[in-house]
């Protein structure tokens, strides 16, 4: 394989350049020519490229977003946006692709791969939604930020005696809360993946908790659950007595300068994707199993489903009184 390109696709996760620092640096260093496709899909259908050297991708480690831009790319939920981004790819002697993005990315890119087009995918976002792996690129930072702005309103809380109710990101998902819910001592965490009553559930805890002699409380609501955290702030403050605040951590979540532990697995999945490729096995998830770099196939790992640990959700409230 002599040219292979790199895009990231779908929401940012930090740690997607230190990503593409290392897919990219390992593949000059093979001898390979590499292309930067930039915003994601639409940069392939379009022909948008940046040739990388090992310049190009100098002093991006530390930082988040992506150099490469990232979008999310309509056309290829229809055949055609496949067959012009090959089609577009062939033209630029793109040889291998190395996707970096969510499951929602990989399932273009297998789509790419049925048509033609060598693909790899790196699984980077915030949300930790995809099975085959233990961790996605961007799940750690986004974590350490949410814990760092609640761990903030926690000092507001308990000098004003109230509940602060914090949804975070996590998109269908209640990973990114769970942890989150942790690593704060939440009171209490609502994630899509278990059903809850606010008055059964969250009422009656706020109120043991109260009895406890317990002042304020925090609550991690995940995204997922979609429920109207005004009503439910309302619903709390009549059957415990306690004023409620809202807060909605939003895109903040996935800024900022990417951990260590980012860092480190984007440097490692980065030079394996390029590996995978350079011996013509397509078609794969790079993934992290207990600490280890492995691989999986695309369209298996795509069937698989990620559950969340129960236990753990069992083990925040327990701790929490
Ligand atoms: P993520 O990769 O973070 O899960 P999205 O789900 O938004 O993000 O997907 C990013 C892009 O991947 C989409 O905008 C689209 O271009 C492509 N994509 C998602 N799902 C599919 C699909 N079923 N078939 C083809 N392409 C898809
Ligand atoms: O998939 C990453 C993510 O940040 C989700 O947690 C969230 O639901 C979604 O993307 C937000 O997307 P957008 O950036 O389009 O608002």
């Amino acid at each position: 394989m002599h040219t292979i390109a790199i895009l990231t696709s779908g929401g940012d996760a930090p740690g997607m350049n230190s990503a593409i620092r290392s897919a990219a640096r390992t593949a000059i260093n093979l001898g390979m020519r590499v292309i930067g496709i930039n915003r994601g899909y639409n940069g392939l259908i379009n022909g948008d490229i940046t040739e990388l050297n090992s310049n190009s991708v100098s002093c991006i480690i530390q930082r988040g977003g992506t150099m490469l831009y990232t979008a999310r790319c309509k056309a290829f939920f229809e055949p055609e946006g496949i067959q012009k981004a090959v089609k577009k790819a062939n033209e630029m002697g793109i040889e291998g692709l190395i996707v970096i993005g969510g499951d929602g990315s990989f399932q273009g890119a297998t789509k790419l791969c049925q048509q033609g087009l060598p693909t790899v995918g790196i699984p980077a976002t915030i949300d930790n939604d995809i099975k085959c792996t233990d961790y996605t690129i961007g799940f750690d930072t986004a974590c350490n930020i949410a814990v760092e702005a609640i761990d903030r309103l926690r000092d507001t809380a308990r000098s004003h005696e109230k509940c602060s109710m914090i949804e975070v990101m996590g998109r269908n998902a209640g990973f990114l809360a769970l942890d989150v819910g942790l690593a704060v001592g939440a009171a209490d965490v609502l994630v899509p993946e278990k059903k809850f009553d606010i008055q059964r559930d969250v009422c009656s805890n706020i109120l043991i908790r109260k009895k406890q002699g317990k002042s304020h409380h925090i609550i991690v609501v995940s995204e997922g659950c979609s429920i109207d955290m005004k009503k439910m702030a309302k619903i709390i403050e009549k059957q415990t007595n306690i004023e409620s605040r809202i807060t909605v951590l939003g895109h903040i979540q996935r800024g900022g300068s990417p951990t260590m532990l980012d860092r480190v697995y984007a440097a490692k999945m980065g030079n394996y994707a390029v590996h995978l490729l350079q011996r013509g096995e397509y078609n794969k998830i790079v993934a992290i199993q207990s600490n280890k770099v492995v691989d999986f196939d695309m369209n298996q790992a795509l069937a698989m489903k990620k559950t969340i640990d129960f236990d753990a959700l069992e083990i925040c409230k327990f701790i929490s009184k």
